[in-house]
């Protein structure tokens, strides 16, 4: 692997440090996989970093990743879905992902902002414009740098999931076109946000899906 040291490790505004990295994907699309990947390659470079994950990333978050993703997939609406992600999401912000872009860290997380607008809002009905609003008024309107979509076919997806061996299996068990849907939906998500959104390949083997991932984020970096 070809090796990467930073260059430009500056603010995009003046409050701001850090780089902030989302990685987004269906069901079984790999992201533990590329992200576990990713911070091996950070810590050989010694570049500070963190792992986080949506829901989660505190306690509090945990906890209510808890209700979100355990139990009767009818339980809860896509708006009371929402308010639970949006809740988890401004205390992952105060606590963890602030501080550590302050620290001059890279922080990447394990879903965010893009898998509400997805889920709760192109496939469960909640419009953007909703969404926006609360991100703005409670999530501090913060978005990533950088949002690595790993595309995945949903049937090759859910294999890897192995959904009978999940006991966090709520949202794996809405049926087959959901998940469908759901693909469909990121591809348009990263067509509007086509700034920051970088749409991988993610059927393809896990090294050749690494390298187009190192091939994204290479910028922020200088090589020698
Ligand atoms: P997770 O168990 O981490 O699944 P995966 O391994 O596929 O990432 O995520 C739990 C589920 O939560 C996932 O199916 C997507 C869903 N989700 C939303 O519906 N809205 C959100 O805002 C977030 C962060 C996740």
């Amino acid at each position: 692997m070809e090796e990467i040291y930073i260059k430009n490790f500056f603010p995009k505004t003046i409050n701001e440090k850090g780089i902030f990295i989302t990685f987004e994907g269906g069901e079984g699309s790999g992201k533990s996989t590329q992200i576990k990947y990713l911070s091996n390659l950070l810590s050989d470079q010694k570049i500070e970093h963190i792992i986080t994950r949506e829901p989660g990333g505190t306690d509090v978050g945990e906890q209510i990743r808890k209700v979100l993703v355990q139990g009767n997939i009818k339980k809860l609406d896509s708006f009371s879905e929402f308010l639970c992600f949006a809740a988890s999401r401004r205390e992952h912000l105060k606590k963890i992902i602030f501080p550590a872009l302050e620290d001059n860290k890279i922080v990447i997380s394990d879903r965010f902002l893009d898998s509400s607008i997805v889920y709760q809002g192109m496939v469960g009905g909640l419009n953007l414009e909703t969404i926006l609003q609360v991100h703005n008024n409670f999530c501090y309107n913060k978005f990533p740098d950088l949002t690595l979509i790993l595309d995945v076919d949903p049937e090759l997806g859910l294999k890897r999931k192995n959904i009978n061996t999940l006991i966090e299996n709520r949202f794996e068990s809405f049926e087959n076109n959901f998940h469908t849907l759901v693909q469909e939906k990121f591809l348009e998500l990263s067509k509007i946000y086509s700034k920051r959104c970088r749409l991988i390949n993610a059927n393809n083997d896990k090294d050749f899906i690494f390298n187009e991932i190192v091939e994204h984020i290479k910028h922020y970096f200088t090589s020698h």
